[in-house]
């Protein structure tokens, strides 16, 4: 019984701690820049001209002006403050491409660059992408299920676009995930995957996204799947010893009713005399 006892306090406060580590064997986060080119041809310098870029998906917001030999962005949209840089040595070869810094998601869209002179224009259409590797993902043990399997959950943010989510063996073998979930934000997306265990294993969760794949470990033991009865049976134990107490406790004061009556009227009758 004490051992029992020690066991599952043992195994609860290993739990603890392994749902309170994070695992992760490397992390990437992009804060890349872009370039969203477009260059002139023939390539005539256009540092004269007014060159303009525009979100053309975007009700036609002004990303940047470069107009009179300078660059004039109070009427930027204010997502892109600070972040638009065209070079003005480029502009003298025809190159009027904008260079984007703190990329994000909501970078990505059509945008549509306007150059022009009182004589000449023209203009082009580019479609940006943009691909975001999230943070690594988490592994959380969450508790067991009442057949004593345990429940992994399997957590990464901040993903463009959605990535893949996959759980392997030690084997290196797909295990298929119970529930999944995914979240859009600004960020990008979330993801949170879950599976159920029921032996010891290294289990693997990878999160992939083109040539980009973020992995998390844990190493189950086989105590973890042993112990979960023990708190179970004390509690059947408790149970059941509580029952017989109150059983035998209802029996004896059944079959001695008369007498602690009598007792008691005794003892009443023995103080009244005296
Ligand atoms: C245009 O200018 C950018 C810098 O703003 C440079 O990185 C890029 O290589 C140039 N493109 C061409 C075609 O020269």
């Amino acid at each position: 019984m004490f051992n029992s006892w020690r066991t599952s306090v043992i195994v609860i406060v290993v739990l603890s701690v392994i749902a309170g580590i994070l695992i992760a064997v490397f992390a990437h986060k992009n804060r890349g820049k872009i370039l969203v080119f477009f260059s002139v041809k023939p390539s005539i310098s256009v540092v004269d001209m007014r060159v303009e870029w525009h979100r053309l998906d975007q009700k036609y917001l002004l990303v940047h002006l470069f107009d009179d030999h300078e660059d004039r962005n109070t009427e930027q949209i204010q997502s892109y403050r600070g972040r638009t840089k065209l070079n003005h040595q480029e502009l003298q070869r025809g190159n009027a491409s904008l260079k984007l810094s703190s990329v994000r998601v909501s970078d990505e869209g059509l945008y549509k660059c306007f150059i022009q002179s009182k004589s000449w224009n023209d203009d082009t259409t580019v479609n940006v992408k943009v691909e975001a590797v999230g943070r690594p993902p988490v592994i959380t043990v969450d508790g067991f299920d009442h057949s004593g399997g345990l429940h992994l959950q399997c957590e990464s943010e901040g993903w463009y676009p959605e990535p893949d989510l996959e759980w392997l063996d030690s084997a290196g073998v797909s295990l298929s995930s119970e529930t999944t979930e995914k979240h859009r934000n600004t960020e990008g997306f979330n993801v949170k995957h879950t599976i159920t265990l029921h032996h010891s294993d290294k289990i693997h969760c990878r999160v992939k996204l083109r040539h980009h794949m973020l992995e998390a470990l844990i190493i189950t033991t086989s105590n973890m799947f042993i112990s979960w009865r023990t708190p179970i049976i004390l509690i059947s134990v408790f149970i059941v010893l509580s029952m017989i107490a109150g059983i035998l406790i209802a029996v004896f004061v059944h079959k001695n009713k008369g007498n602690i009556l009598l007792l008691y009227a005794f003892y009443v009758c023995g103080h009244w005399s005296s």
